[in-house]
């Protein structure tokens, strides 16, 4: 018996009829769900994404000659620059205070290069406190509400694997106090055979899927779920501005009133901060324009000629570097939901499969190609933008590997090494190692201060840290 006809010729018309190989073996229950699964398939758009990135020979390359730098508000130096960004920062309050702001969280990725099991996000990145990313993010979006006298809704994308463990370990924790928080999971895509274009089974009665990327959030955002969507929901509460960050990076300043502030003087649809690049092989996507349009190239899409361009001998011509820190209008979002699809980009992977035999295939070069949204796709479509420089010290250091840059320790000493300075600006006494960082732990909880200023209300003047210190 084979399953029923209408999907045999469906699954025979686009090459995919190996994903029912095993029907005669499963219950009536494993039937059903795997149909739901190929059901929730599209697979016009699979076949235009294979004949593009598996049969295809696409080259991801932008043309050199495309692509310019893009205008930046760079860091302010002068008194009238410093000025102009509070002036910039008194606007961004007043959308805090006036309720009109929402945080967007994406924290659906896997966490393959940190090696950790769980949702990224419970990973213990406090330097003294092991607080998770989670209570970090949470915490400086509880003592913003408190500061501007709104609740700041905070709304987390998850994946579909790791939707129920996000879940239980906020309730586990209390929520860490958010008053209204709220995650949706992203949608997700099949994983093809590098090779063939096959849609992989991850099992006799299972198509393996893998998350659609964070671009997926639009779409997310948008889906009906229980009452209402999360767009339905934010227009309800009067959000018209989203505050966009990744769940990797313990140092982003969330809901940033200056960076509001600027995004609303420049009427954008969607701002970005960006960091100079040290070099040309850094991994940050790079804030270009691409045929006079706004644009981002990720990394790995750069042509190294291109990435490698400088100034005479001096800076990067290409120096934007995304920290995926971005401000996105609600209906923006909401117009990118409905008709602009993002272009999707192949990610080729290592993905454990069933194969013709039966057997589990655990490969060990990578055999499989996965099909990623990128957020930063939107800008080209943005009416307006604004693209800001931070400074990177004080806002990115994320957590990506297990060892090395960009891993629990120099997170660790970044973090420290920041309220040092903040001690310092408030008159305390911390010892420093020979390079200038701070000599052990030293971690401050959004709660007891937010900022530098905050801290220097609360601290006596001539204190002196002589051991690991946790502020909270
Ligand atoms: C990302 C950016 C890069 C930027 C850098 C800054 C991409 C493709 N690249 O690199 O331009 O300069 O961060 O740190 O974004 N996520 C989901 N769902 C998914 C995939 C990812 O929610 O399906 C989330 C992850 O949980 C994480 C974030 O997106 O919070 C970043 O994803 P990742 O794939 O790790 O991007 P990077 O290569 O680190």
């Amino acid at each position: 018996m084979s399953a029923d006809p209408a999907i045999m010729e469906r699954l025979h018309r686009h090459g995919q009829e190996h994903l029912v190989q095993y029907w005669a073996e499963l219950e009536a229950e494993a039937r059903a769900v795997l149909v739901a699964e190929i059901e929730s398939i599209d697979f016009e758009q699979l076949d235009r994404l294979i004949a593009q990135f598996v049969r295809g020979d696409e080259d991801i390359h932008v043309a050199a000659s495309d692509v310019e730098p893009i205008e930046v508000t760079r860091m302010p130096e002068t008194d009238g620059q410093r000025a102009s960004r509070r002036r910039s920062a008194s606007l961004g309050a007043e959308m805090l205070a006036a309720g009109e702001v929402g945080v967007v969280l994406v924290a659906g990725g896997s966490g393959t290069r940190l090696g950790f099991e769980g949702p990224k996000g419970t990973f213990p990145i406090g330097p003294v406190s092991s607080a998770s990313l989670f209570q970090i993010h949470a915490e400086k979006i509880v003592a913003l509400s408190r500061r501007h006298g709104r609740p700041i809704p905070l709304y987390i994308m998850t994946s579909p694997e790791n939707h129920q463990a996000t879940i239980d370990f906020l309730d586990r924790h209390d929520r860490f106090g958010l008053e209204h928080l709220r995650c949706f999971p992203q949608g997700r895509m099949p994983v093809v055979d590098r090779v063939t274009g096959k849609v992989l089974l991850s099992s006799r009665d299972h198509v393996s899927f893998a998350p659609d990327g964070h671009g997926g959030v639009l779409a997310a955002l948008a889906a009906p779920a229980g009452d209402q969507s999360c767009l339905d929901e934010m227009r309800d509460l009067g959000v018209n501005t989203l505050f966009y960050f990744q769940v990797d990076n313990p140092m982003v300043r969330i809901a940033d009133p200056t960076f509001l502030g600027l995004h609303r003087e420049a009427a954008a649809e969607m701002s970005f901060k960006v960091v100079e690049r040290q070099a040309p092989e850094e991994k940050l996507g790079v804030v270009v324009r691409v045929k006079g349009r706004p644009s981002v190239i990720e990394y790995s899409d750069l042509a190294p000629e291109l990435a490698a361009r400088r100034i005479g001998s001096g800076t990067l011509e290409l120096w934007a570097g995304s920290i995926a820190v971005h401000i996105l209008e609600r209906s923006f979002v909401e117009r990118m939901a409905g008709d602009g699809r993002l272009p999707y980009h192949r990610a080729i992977k290592k993905t454990p499969f069933l194969d013709d035999s039966g057997r589990e295939n655990r490969p060990d070069s990578p055999n499989s190609v996965k099909f990623e949204q990128f957020i930063f796709d939107a800008l080209p479509r943005a009416e307006r933008w604004s693209i800001v420089e931070t400074d990177r010290a004080g806002e990115f250091e994320p957590l990506k590997n297990a060892v090395g840059p960009e891993s629990p320790a120099t997170v660790h000493q970044r973090m420290s090494d920041q309220f040092g300075d903040w001690l310092e600006q408030a008159g305390a006494v911390v010892p420093r190692r020979p390079d200038g960082g701070v000599a052990f732990g030293i971690e401050i909880s959004p709660l007891f201060a937010l900022d530098a200023a905050e801290l220097r209300a609360k601290i006596e003047p001539g204190l002196v840290v002589e051991r690991p210190i946790y502020l909270r």
